[in-house]
């Protein structure tokens, strides 16, 4: 099944499609970890969107489209996949929908508050992409984390500023996605403000009945 992770930055789109890549056993696509797995490894791709995605602006439409296309077309994402961060523009998720359309889009409902306080105490993996958090999720040894015992870092686009730019972002180009969905019948809203295991239980429930429905 071809499921759509959908939210604001900070909503715990990352923190959610992890786990549910890990309970039905899809292929966890995210398009912001594909550019920061590229940037780390200095690549022409991490090369050519290091600033923008900095500053929080938004990597172009032809790139991340061609780059999404190009990863569902693998063939551990035949059986289904968990798309995280993509679509974010009308464009791309027109063109999702003309490759590959989604069966549902989990729309994980979060206030300003909370994005602006899960954001501000984020730590990442540089090993493996994990994230933590330092209140609500932190690692068992300081800056260190639990799965590959890499060092854990600030992202730099969660700076003041960038964050400023991603929620604009995220209001101007993506929140219209949502009537989009609707009008689809793909959207699924689930309450996103609850501890991640408050969360985690909704939506796993939520899944099972989705994927039991699919089948049936
Ligand atoms: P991306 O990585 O997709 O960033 P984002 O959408 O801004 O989302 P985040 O990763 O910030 O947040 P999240 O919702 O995954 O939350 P998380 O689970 O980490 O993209 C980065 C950049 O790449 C973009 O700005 C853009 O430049 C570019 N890009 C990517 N895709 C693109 C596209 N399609 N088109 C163009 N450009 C693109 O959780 C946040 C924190 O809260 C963590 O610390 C976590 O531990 C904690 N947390 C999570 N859930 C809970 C909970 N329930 N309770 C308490 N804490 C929680």
């Amino acid at each position: 099944m071809k499921f759509v992770f959908f939210g604001a930055p900070g909503a715990g789109k990352g923190t959610m499609a992890a786990r549910a890549a890990e309970a039905f056993g899809l292929p966890h696509i995210s398009t912001g970890e594909i550019f920061r797995g590229a940037m780390r490894e200095g690549t022409p791709l991490g090369l050519r969107v290091k600033a923008v995605i900095e500053s929080g602006g938004l990597v172009s439409d032809e790139l991340t489209i061609g780059l999404v296309r190009e990863r569902l077309a693998k063939p551990d994402a035949a059986k289904g996949w968990l798309l995280d961060g993509f679509p974010r523009t009308m464009a791309q998720a027109e063109a999702l929908v003309s490759f590959c359309p989604e069966d549902h889009v989990i729309d994980l409902e979060v206030s300003d508050a909370k994005v602006l306080e899960r954001l501000s105490g984020r730590r990442m993996c540089r090993g493996c992409g994990r994230s933590f958090h330092t209140v609500f999720m932190p690692p068992k040894k300081p800056d260190v984390c639990d799965d590959c015992g890499g060092e854990l870092y600030i992202r730099n686009d969660d700076s003041v500023d960038s964050v400023r730019t991603r929620l604009e972002n995220y209001r101007v180009q993506t929140s219209p996605l949502e009537a989009y969905y609707r009008k689809r019948g793909t959207l699924v809203p689930v309450d996103g403000e609850g501890s991640a295991d408050e969360v985690w239980s909704v939506l796993r429930g939520v899944m099972e009945r989705l994927i039991a429905g699919e089948k049936a």
